[in-house]
Order: C-alpha cells, then sequence, then structure tokens
C-alpha cells in the first residue's frame, strides 16, 4: 500500500501563489507512483487547487470544516459545501483545539457530518483522551501529532521515531487495526523516512509541504 502524504498548508498561500505551486507541481506527478499525495490548502484557494489537481492524481483536503450541517453560522464552511471539492478533511488539529476551542464533542459533529457527506476525517491527537469515544464514521485516518512536536521558525524538532511507533501502534489498536496512523511534526526529508514504517502509514507535513522542491523531496525521501 502507497503512503499517505498529506500537506496541511495552513494559512498560507494566496490564490496566485496556489496557482504557482500546482503548476511547479503538476510536472512531478511521477512521484505520485510512491505516495498518494493529498494537499489542503484554506478554503479560498480550495475550488483553484481542486480544478487544477484534476487530470493528476493528486487529491485535495479541507483543513477544517463546521461543526454545523447549515443555517445561520456566518463564516462557517459546512461539510456539504466541501463534498465533491475535498475528499479529505482534517479534524481536532492542536491548532484548533488551541486557538478555536476544538473540543471532542465537537470533533465528533464534525466527523459524524464528515461521514454523511463522504470526506475521510483525518483525526489529528497527541494521546488517546484526544480520540472521542463513539466516532461515527466508517472511514477515518488517524495522525499521532504532539503539539510540541510542531516546527517553528525554520525549525525541525520531530518526536522520537521510538515513541512515534510506540503510540501509532495504540492508535491502530483503538480501531482494531482498522484505519491508517500517519505521524506529523517537524516532518522533513531527512527524517521523513524514519516515520512511514511499521505501524505508520504515512506523514503529515506542515511547513515542509511549502515548497515544490522541499516537499517534493519528502516524497523522494521515502523509504519505498
Ligand atoms: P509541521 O506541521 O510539519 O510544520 O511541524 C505539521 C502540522 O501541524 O500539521
Amino acid at each position: 500500500m502507497k503512503p499517505l502524504i498529506i500537506a496541511n498548508w495552513k494559512a498560507h498561500k494566496t490564490i496566485k501563489e496556489t496557482a504557482e505551486f500546482f503548476n511547479l507541481f503538476k510536472d512531478k506527478t511521477e512521484l505520485t507512483e510512491k505516495a498518494e499525495i493529498v494537499i489542503c490548502p484554506p478554503f479560498v484557494d480550495l475550488p483553484l487547487a481542486y480544478a487544477l489537481s484534476e487530470n493528476t492524481p493528486i487529491t485535495i483536503g479541507a483543513q477544517n470544516v463546521s461543526q454545523f450541517e447549515r443555517g445561520p453560522y456566518t463564516g462557517e464552511v459546512t461539510a456539504e459545501m466541501l463534498s465533491g471539492l475535498a475528499k479529505y478533511c482534517l479534524v481536532g488539529h492542536s491548532e484548533r483545539r488551541k486557538y478555536f476551542a476544538e473540543s471532542n464533542d465537537i470533533i465528533r459533529r464534525k466527523v459524524a457530518l464528515l461521514e454523511k457527506y463522504k470526506i475521510i476525517p483525518v483525526l489529528c491527537a497527541q494521546n488517546e483522551k484526544e480520540i472521542p469515544s463513539n466516532l461515527e464514521t466508517e472511514k477515518l485516518v488517524l495522525v499521532y501529532e504532539p503539539s510540541f512536536a510542531i516546527s517553528g521558525d525554520d525549525s525541525f524538532h520531530p518526536d522520537d521515531p521510538s515513541n512515534v511507533l510506540k503510540m501509532a501502534s495504540l492508535f491502530s489498536e483503538m480501531f482494531g487495526g482498522k484505519h491508517k496512523v500517519l505521524y506529523g511534526g517537524s516532518v522533513n526529508a531527512e527524517n521523513v523516512a524514519q516515520f512511514v514504517r511499521d505501524n505508520t502509514q504515512g506523514v503529515l507535513v506542515g511547513q515542509a509541504s511549502l515548497e515544490v522542491n522541499e516537499f517534493d523531496k519528502i516524497i523522494s525521501s521515502l523509504g519505498v
């Protein structure tokens, strides 16, 4: 099975920068033989990213979704709006938990709506307590991502690979081995091969996914 590499652009890239990234990256699609590649741009860039990824093996994901299905919720983007554009959607990222009070109850509601609109939730958690019980979903991707490992300004300080292995096994066992488990936090081309092995089926990449050549190096450094 190909590793799953998810790029989380966070609050980076204008529409123009998104177009530039895809124009350069589409020439590198031979890389998709090595991995399933998902790019999660900001909402405003999603339709363009979706259009530019058509007829390429690149898949598009969203970084967030509303906990509400529709209605008077100013500024919200719902699962229904994302359906057809995004195949995956991040939920429970530590930055959303920290800055936007995303709780396990909110995550449970988001996961149920994503399931309803056939979008695969990518649930980020630092430990087993951040994985809500009774998730209503058939499909799920889990990400072990400790917040201390998230990169700072150009500094990469990932978790220890043996700890990643332990946590990935724990997350996997919680679902009887049914779902993929990824690792996230300071992944770059130098360290990616240490993390995509054994019980870890891919990575969530933030900072090192923003620049085509750097992202490209991560994929070509996979030991597969
Ligand atoms: P990072 O971010 O790769 O920049 O550490 C990962 C993430 O927060 O998803």
